[in-house]
């Protein structure tokens, strides 16, 4: 009786991890390319100097370290946040803002980048650039991986864009599906 509950479960998960109706929206490949071309502009921007990178855990930790190995032109002190606009397991920004973890680096005077996997409703990004705003950074900017821009509702100045995507729910590379298949990659969706 306990092995026959047992391979219902597992058959029960099986279809749960649905890796196989996992369709690919952006590839590796393309990740990568525009990693460079991104890299490139901060690299001309930035020459030189300090730049602080604020990754925003969890989603953007895959695209803040690859990114960061491409910023060979300038010295790159990596922090991170954990702040969310998302209600547990909701698809939709709730735009209450949940803020878990601070930045550690003193950011005054300093060159500052937010480095985010998506900018959907724009809550999140909006609260966390005024936030870090009243630190007095010497220059902040935004750059997402991802910009679900139909979905607006907060206008958010966003210098670096990865790729302009339509209004559908994606994940890997990071993004996750109730915090699964973030390390998938490339970029895909389900239909
Ligand atoms: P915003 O505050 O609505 O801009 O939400 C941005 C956050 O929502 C991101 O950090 C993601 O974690 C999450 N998010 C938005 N759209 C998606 C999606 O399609 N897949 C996975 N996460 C998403
Ligand atoms: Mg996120």
């Amino acid at each position: 009786v306990i092995q026959h509950i047992v391979t219902i479960i597992q058959t029960i998960n099986k279809e749960e991890f649905m890796k196989d109706k996992i369709k690919v929206l952006i590839t590796k490949e393309e990740i990568n390319y525009r990693i460079k071309e991104i890299a490139c502009d901060i690299n001309r921007e930035y020459y030189g100097e300090d730049v602080v990178l604020v990754c925003v855990l969890n989603g953007a930790v895959y695209f803040a370290v690859d990114l960061s190995k491409e910023l060979t032109d300038c010295n790159v002190i990596m922090d991170f946040v954990k702040i969310s606009s998302y209600g547990v397991n909701a698809r939709k920004s709730s735009g209450n803002i949940d803020f878990k973890l601070d930045i550690r680096t003193d950011i005054k005077d300093k060159n500052v980048i937010i480095i985010e996997d998506i900018i959907d409703s724009g809550n999140t990004l909006s609260y966390l650039y005024d936030y870090l705003l009243e630190k007095c950074p010497k220059s902040l900017k935004i750059c997402v991986l991802l910009d679900k821009k139909e979905r607006r509702e907060k206008e958010v100045n966003v210098s670096y864009v990865g790729f302009s995507v339509d209004d559908k729910f994606v994940l890997g590379y990071g993004l996750d599906y109730d915090e699964g298949y973030r390390n998938l990659t490339y970029i895909g969706y389900i239909e």
